[in-house]
């Protein structure tokens, strides 16, 4: 069990992995941060579901908007107006404490302890190192779901090169992921490997997690013609418990922060010199490229079963 900051957009698959947070992590805080729903909406959100799966973390407000682009579309096809799913009431308020303040000062008061687990865009990370460097020593650990570097033929969702998160705010990525925080990386390189069924999710019996990923596992339907969703955020959750789960190789990473491949993120290959190397003093970071997508799938089913 590690002490985290989940910090998350909350949607639906950002609620799947609360729950599985709530049920093997200790969870210090929820901060939040626009990206499937505006910053308000993800702090009414958190507070709902962290009450319905038990979670007496305090949920803080981030970042409403990138660091440089103009906002950009949120998703609600996918997880409803509301984010999550448009099923349940929500009488939270949306104000609350500064969730960068809240990272920067549980980081420093716990030093080498805490691990930051980042569901969304990144823009609160960023804002917080920015704020205060001090602390990017004293991080245990970053892990994220974000980004796509081809295995598998997964490259991107949100446009054929860029994932929804890193696409959102592109520049606070590359300066999260060129920094020399330890990040581990879920991107869509394993977390579309690892697919639950609508049949999947009814046989955990939890009525809430049926209702809000009705909306999602219809639009997958239809769209896809699959009736069930990727698991994405919860791998990140995951990670934490089941790291033998993924294949790793370690990498620096870069993000490209314009054009039509906005949203990309890049790894260096090889180490061949070159004249210019955009990754120079780049930390290499941990990305998981593969999966055993059937030990995930059993972990997260056995975690969530009523
Ligand atoms: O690309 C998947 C990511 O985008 C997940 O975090 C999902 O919640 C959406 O935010
Ligand atoms: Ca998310």
């Amino acid at each position: 069990m590690k002490k985290i900051i989940f910090d998350t957009d909350i949607g639906v698959d950002d609620a799947f992995a609360l729950a599985c947070a709530a049920k093997s992590q200790q969870i210090l805080g929820i901060t939040t941060v626009f990206g499937n729903v505006a910053v308000g909406q993800a702090v009414k959100n958190a507070r709902l579901f962290a009450q319905l799966v038990g979670c007496d973390a305090p949920v803080f407000r981030g970042c409403s908007r990138p660091l440089a682009l103009s906002p950009s579309a949120s998703a609600a096809p996918v997880h409803g107006g509301d984010g999550l799913g448009d099923v349940l009431e929500n009488p939270f308020p949306e104000e609350a404490d500064s969730a960068i303040d809240f990272i920067i000062n549980s980081v420093r008061a716990q030093p080498h302890e805490v691990t930051l687990v980042a569901i969304g865009p990144l823009t609160n990370i960023a804002t917080a190192i920015n704020l205060a460097p001090d602390i990017v020593p004293l991080v245990k650990e970053l892990v994220i779901m974000g980004g796509a570097f081809g295995t598998n033929g997964h490259a991107g969702n949100v446009t054929p090169h860029s994932e929804f998160n890193i696409w959102k705010d592109p520049h606070a990525a590359d300066q999260v992921l060129s920094s020399a925080l330890p990040v581990t990386v879920l991107p869509l390189d394993v977390t579309h490997e690892v697919l639950i069924s609508g049949e999947d999710i009814r046989s955990l019996k939890v009525p809430v997690l049926e209702q809000i990923s009705r909306g999602y596992l219809q639009y997958s339907l239809a769209k896809e013609g699959f009736e069930g969703m990727a698991l994405h955020d919860t791998l990140a959750v995951l990670w934490l418990t089941y790291p033998d789960f993924f294949t790793t190789v370690k990498a620096p990473v870069r993000v490209v922060t314009e054009g039509i491949t906005l949203g990309q993120t890049l790894r260096k290959i090889g180490a061949l010199a070159s004249r210019f190397d955009p990754y120079a003093g780049c930390r290499e970071q941990t990305l998981c490229l593969g999966v055993q997508a059937d030990k995930v799938k059993a972990a997260f089913l056995a975690m969530l079963q009523a």
